[in-house]
């Protein structure tokens, strides 16, 4: 778990106002650290991401050699490597706090190195499985144990040859492990999914010179690339953005345009769900090349339930538990099946957002692999807990706008995990004119 400090006071919001642009996208600031890590040159990003999980990339690399300048205003964040055979071993166990995305992705990148490295993470992320990256990395080549499936996970890395390798989960972080393993080894590498997971990693290669191939549902990449370098602004993250767009759909009197923000298809689907659901959205795509940019404007809306499919899932990934608190302030029925993943999660998501929603007068059914809200019931305030997970703390923070009477949160500090400026941001949006 995060150390994720003290009680948070939630007030009731009569409205909610306000014109955003939000810190870089988690996603593509971890992917871009790392194929700036295996670059020859300097890659320079701004507003890279401010959460803490992609502090934990940028701490990692720099343990493993790369030169890493983090310039707060504006976020700019400059990375100088030498390729990937300028990589050297850690002094000490690297610790990716936090991050399955940091982890997972890492462990790509080591499978290809001539040298032991271990992976480790905090409470939640050692509760966390990683044989999903493990077995396909060991099929490459790598000698990788885990413990009991789990972190710390101990890598000796080496000579790796090409897979083609099919997902049993769709998985962008698993995908982009074998991806970033595929890079080093010999031959060529592919990866096919069940389902579409977000892209950036095909999306980004070729921005830092390394040509992809993509089929359907596959994506392949060829042994022996040598990345160059690549400069990007770094577009707002939509899964952040998520908070504020429900917050806006439920709050009465509210209103919100998020500029600068990430619009990839394979990330947005929330928007589609909400629309659905009777939300007032509208977006607007400003540039899309590697990934398209917008705007996102929201106000209020009588939501009604509605249901989601296991085929969704992946796509909706990040954005279930306040897609919940959505359906808990609709009317009708909303029902999520096929999500057992999000109780491998930060925390067991399915039960944190079940038990928080249910504290706060919410009908709430809860299912191995999903739940059905019975909506209609108006929220009210109650002492409710983050589970240590920053999704849980911001949803229910977003609840609470919308509750009768005050919540305490408890340990909604671990919100600094992907958006530590979402209190702040909220407060000023409750308080605008
Ligand atoms: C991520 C992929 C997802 C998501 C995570 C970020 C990524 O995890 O939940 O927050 O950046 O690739 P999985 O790939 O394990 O589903």
């Amino acid at each position: 778990m995060v150390a994720s400090g003290a009680w948070r006071r939630i007030a009731p919001a009569r409205r909610l106002r306000g014109r955003f642009g939000l810190p870089g996208d988690k996603s593509l600031s971890h992917r871009l650290a790392i194929l700036a890590a295996l670059a020859e040159g300097t890659s320079r990003f701004g507003n890279f991401s401010t959460a803490g999980d992609c502090g934990s990339t940028l701490t990692c690399l720099e343990a493993l050699g790369a030169r890493v300048t983090v310039d707060g205003p504006g976020r700019a964040v400059s990375i100088a490597a030498g390729g990937p055979g300028a990589l050297h071993a850690a002094a000490h166990p690297l610790d990716a706090g936090n991050s399955g995305s940091t982890l997972r992705m890492l462990a790509g990148v080591l499978a290809g190195r001539p040298f032991p490295s271990v992976l480790d993470g905090d409470a939640s992320l050692r509760a966390r499985p990683v044989e999903r990256v493990a077995a396909p990395l060991r099929a490459m080549g790598a000698r990788i144990a885990t413990t009991d499936g789990r972190p710390p996970v101990t890598i000796d890395g080496g000579p790796l040859t090409g897979i083609d390798h099919t997902l049993a989960i769709p998985s962008a972080q698993v995908k982009t492990a074998i991806l970033l393993a595929g890079l080093q080894a010999d031959g060529r590498t592919s990866v096919t999914e069940p389902t579409a997971s977000r892209d950036h990693t095909e999306r980004l290669l070729p921005c830092f010179g390394v040509p992809v191939r993509r089929t359907g549902l596959s994506v392949g990449v060829e042994g022996g690339a040598r990345p160059t370098p690549f400069d990007m602004a770094v577009p707002g993250d939509p899964s952040s953005a998520a908070f504020l767009v429900v917050a806006a759909l439920i709050v009465p009197d509210a209103r919100v345009r998020i500029e600068g923000v990430l619009l990839n298809p394979t990330r947005i689907a929330f928007l589609d769900v909400l629309r659905r659901m009777g939300g007032a959205i509208r977006i607007g795509i400003e540039r899309g090349d590697p990934e398209p940019v917008g705007w996102i404007e929201a106000e209020t809306s009588s939501l009604r339930g509605t249901d989601i499919n296991a085929s969704a899932v992946a796509s909706l990934i990040d954005e279930l538990p306040i897609l919940a608190v959505a359906g808990a302030a609709a009317d009708g029925t909303f029902r999520v099946v096929g999500a057992q993943e999000l109780r491998v999660k930060e925390s067991d998501r399915i039960a944190a957002i079940a038990e928080g929603l249910r504290a706060m007068g919410a009908l709430v059914e809860e299912h191995a692999d999903g739940l059905v809200i019975e909506g209609g019931r108006r929220l009210h305030g109650a002492a409710v807990r983050s589970w240590g997970d920053h999704r849980i703390a911001m949803a229910l923070a977003v609840a609470a706008l919308a509750a009768e009477g005050e919540t305490l949160i408890e340990g909604a500090g671990c919100a600094s995990v992907s958006f530590p400026e979402f209190f702040a941001v909220l407060d000023q949006a409750v308080g605008a004119d």
